[in-house]
């Protein structure tokens, strides 16, 4: 069974709502591990060789995030600075992460119709996540199109939370059961739609 690590970073968790739901509907999933990076590293001193051994154990790595100034928050950032070592995830020698998959999970402020080319924010949500694209094929990995949850600030506490739940918990089985269509995952704006929702 391919395992799924959640790399979850949220850097004010006691504010959130959104990624609390979120990440609270898949942490008693088998083969789902879900791995506090803010609550592992309140000082950013990250322990790489650990990290290395947890991303080797997993086969799909989910960045899950809010949205802060169209990108992730900075400890995910540092995480990818440190870990991502030359010779283990990249060069002639780093082949830790080859046939791995990437994904961001994320939430946004923003509304979808405003991540669009003329729009609010003037570019996609593929166009912003681009670096992590690019980190991924660098890596030799499988880069699958975003899980994101648009309007966060404004999406109401029952109906739309709960749908996005259902969705993100269903799309982490699919990805753990192998069940996904990885080809049609990495294409479109969001995966979100490519599960059912349960
Ligand atoms: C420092 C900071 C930067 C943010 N930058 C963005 C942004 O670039 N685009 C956006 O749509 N929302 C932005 N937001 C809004 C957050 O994405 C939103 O509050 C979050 O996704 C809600 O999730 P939560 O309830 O789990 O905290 C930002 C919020 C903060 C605090």
């Amino acid at each position: 069974m391919p395992r799924v690590l959640v790399l979850f970073a949220h850097p004010a968790f006691e504010k959130s709502r959104v990624n609390r739901r979120l990440v609270g509907a898949i942490a008693d999933l088998d083969g789902v591990t879900v791995h506090d990076l803010y609550e592992a590293y309140p000082d950013f001193r990250i322990d790489v060789a650990a990290e290395q051994a947890r991303l080797v154990d997993h086969d799909a790595i989910v960045l899950q995030h809010p949205f802060y100034w169209y990108s992730a928050p900075a400890l995910l950032k540092e995480y990818l600075d440190l870990v991502l070592e030359h010779g283990f995830a990249y060069g002639s020698q780093g082949h830790a992460l080859d046939g791995k998959v990437l994904m961001n999970a994320t939430t946004t402020g923003g509304a979808e119709v405003a991540y669009q080319v003329g729009g609010r924010n003037r570019f996609t949500m593929r166009q912003l996540l681009a670096p992590f694209d690019q980190t991924a094929f660098l890596c030799r990995m499988t880069y699958l199109a975003p899980f994101v949850v648009h309007g966060a600030l404004r999406l109401d506490g029952h109906g739309e939370l709960d749908a996005a739940e259902r969705q993100y918990r269903a799309l982490l089985v699919a990805l753990r059961d192998g069940t996904l269509d990885l080809g049609r995952a990495t294409e479109g704006s969001r995966i979100n739609d490519l599960v059912e929702d349960a």
